[in-house]
């Protein structure tokens, strides 16, 4: 059995099911809530799917439509968390991120890889959120200048791993990810 106390190994476990997520949809953490603040002050949470997640870097990726409300909370505040329960090892991953919106040019090579079908999820009119006179008074053109990659820069992870005795521990980019083991 692997050391308990070993805060190195646990914070690589978290990002093994964060690159789980990645490769394959039905891996829990394909799926986060990500939660960002309104304009307003409220705190707001949705589903997305997980794009990319890189360790050295200490980066995930979303993408998004830029016509969506969370762009526009995260023009005035550009704090995001995500949050991921994996239920199989009763683990639970809180990210705490700084997100650069990025568009244009800069996303060229992650349109490349969007499936034709999915490029419908781009370019929603009327805009995402915005009141229809019935249900599918809506269309959904393909609309490349929508598209946006989400670049959430990591600061803080907290996990949590449930067991006989939990485990958790908060890990810091300030601190060069060295980890410090909190009361659960
Ligand atoms: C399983 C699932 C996956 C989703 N993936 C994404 C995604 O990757 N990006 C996205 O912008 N919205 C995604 N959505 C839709 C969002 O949850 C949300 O309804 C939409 O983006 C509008 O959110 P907002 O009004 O908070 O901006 C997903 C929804 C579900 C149910």
């Amino acid at each position: 059995m692997s050391d308990p106390n070993d805060l190195a190994a646990f914070l690589e476990e978290g990002w093994q099911y964060l690159r789980h997520g990645v490769a394959d949809s039905r891996a829990p953490a394909r799926y986060p809530t990500f939660a960002t603040i309104s304009p307003r002050g409220l705190p707001e949470a949705r589903t997305v799917a997980l794009r990319h997640a890189g360790q050295v870097a200490g980066v995930v990726e979303v993408h998004t439509d830029i016509a969506t409300p969370k762009v526009a909370a995260l023009g005035s505040n550009p704090h995001a968390a995500l949050h991921v329960w994996v239920p199989r090892s009763n683990l639970q991953i809180r990210l705490t991120t700084h997100v650069t919106i990025q568009t244009g040019d800069a996303v060229q090579a992650a349109w490349d890889k969007v499936p034709a079908a999915s490029r419908v999820s781009y370019g929603t009119v009327p805009d995402p959120g915005t009141p229809i006179s019935e249900v599918y008074a809506y269309d959904k053109p393909v609309r490349r200048d929508r598209f946006a990659v989400l670049y959430c820069v990591i600061t803080h992870i907290d996990l949590v791993h449930l067991g006989a005795r939990h485990r958790r521990a908060e890990f810091l980019r300030s601190d060069a990810w060295k980890g410090q083991w909190l009361a659960p």
